[in-house]
């Protein structure tokens, strides 16, 4: 058993309550890799932003849970050499999809884990939520629950239909559960390809598809039932069109790729949703300045020559995503 704090990192409660009472909303961004963390790790401590690193199924399955579980305890490390003399850095399991698993990952450090019963009939949903928070709580592990079914086709979490989040429901589940925040879904979804054509307009300017509006109706009615409780918004990458138009350019073919508006996630961030995924956009930016330069000097095979410049403009993007939507900068505690 380690616990986290002894290796630098912070679970999700204090950052949350600060989140939801300042308006603003932490970043979740998902890691993979070395270059991925890298570039996170460089744009928090630029911009002076608490933030999450979420490992998913799919990052354990690619780049070993130990081994990114050590990487996290290095990002602590590292953002002290970057000058960053008491980072607050959180290391989250992203749908953990069973007791044993939550359980595997906070016995090896995590500061944080998600249950996500969502597809599961309500009762079971609380009672392995509930389980996982009675464990979590006794090592001082924040816990994320989900309610409500986020619609997307890319992902191993991805589900065919989205059924938005019933408010009559979340006290009971916060209650029973016990949980320190919860996933929600009002309309976003994992993925580049977040709606259909034929569920957007078109611009008439631009051309570009423009998705639905978010429920905020739904996302409402759920602070009233819970004034202050903090929420989640999964899903919420922006699908950012120059970085699709480049990587179309240089031989990629991503065709009707859309997310959520940047306007919506900001307008979200105001209220109580005090954590919002972002994984998508992370990979456009990565991949689109690899197709770049690889185009550009057919000739290079040194990865560094690549991956370099895609840690640039990953990190590019998460100071924007910091800066320009969530609002978390110059939001240390101890800062
Ligand atoms: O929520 C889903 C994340 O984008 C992770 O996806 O399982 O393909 O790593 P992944
Ligand atoms: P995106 O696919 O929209 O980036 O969502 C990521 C996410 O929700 C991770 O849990
Ligand atoms: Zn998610």
């Amino acid at each position: 058993m380690i616990s986290y704090k002894e290796i630098g990192l912070v679970n999700t409660r204090a950052m949350f309550a600060k989140a939801v009472d300042g308006g603003y909303a932490i970043p979740a961004f998902n890691f993979n890799n070395m270059e991925q963390l890298q570039a996170i790790i460089m744009a928090a401590v630029e911009t002076k932003s608490p933030v999450i690193l979420q490992v998913s199924k799919g990052a354990r399955n690619y780049a070993n849970q130990t081994l990114l579980r050590y990487m996290a305890e290095g990002a602590v490390e590292y953002a002290k050499e970057l000058g960053c003399a008491h980072p607050e850095i959180v290391l989250h399991l992203d749908h953990g999809d069973s007791f044993e698993l939550c359980k595997s990952c906070i016995d090896m450090g995590f500061s944080s884990v998600m249950i996500d019963g969502s597809a599961l009939p309500y009762d079971e949903n609380v009672a392995v939520t509930k389980k996982v928070v009675e464990y979590a709580h006794k090592y001082d592990v924040t816990v994320e629950g989900e309610l409500g079914v986020l619609a997307g086709v890319e992902d191993e979490v991805a589900s065919e239909e989205s059924h938005y989040t019933k408010p009559e429901e979340v006290i009971d589940f916060v209650t029973k559960t016990g949980v320190d925040s919860l996933a929600i879904s009002i309309g976003t979804s994992h993925g580049a390809y977040k709606f259909t054509p034929e569920q957007c307009t078109v611009d008439p300017q631009t051309g570009r598809l423009v998705p639905p509006p978010l429920a905020f109706d739904v996302l409402e009615a759920i602070e009233k039932k819970l004034p202050g409780f903090p929420i989640v918004l999964h899903g919420s990458s922006s699908v950012p069109q120059e970085e699709v138009d480049t990587i179309n350019a240089n031989g990629g073919c991503l065709k009707a790729a859309v997310g959520i508006p940047e306007e919506q996630l900001r307008k979200a961030a105001k209220s109580a949703v005090c954590k919002i995924n972002i994984d998508s956009d992370s990979r456009l930016a990565m991949t689109a300045a690899i197709r770049k330069t690889l185009a550009e000097k057919p000739a290079e095979f040194d990865p560094r020559k690549y991956l370099g410049p895609a840690r640039d403009n990953m990190k590019k993007l998460y100071i924007h995503k910091i800066m320009n939507v969530l609002g978390s900068n110059d939001k240390l505690i101890n800062g």
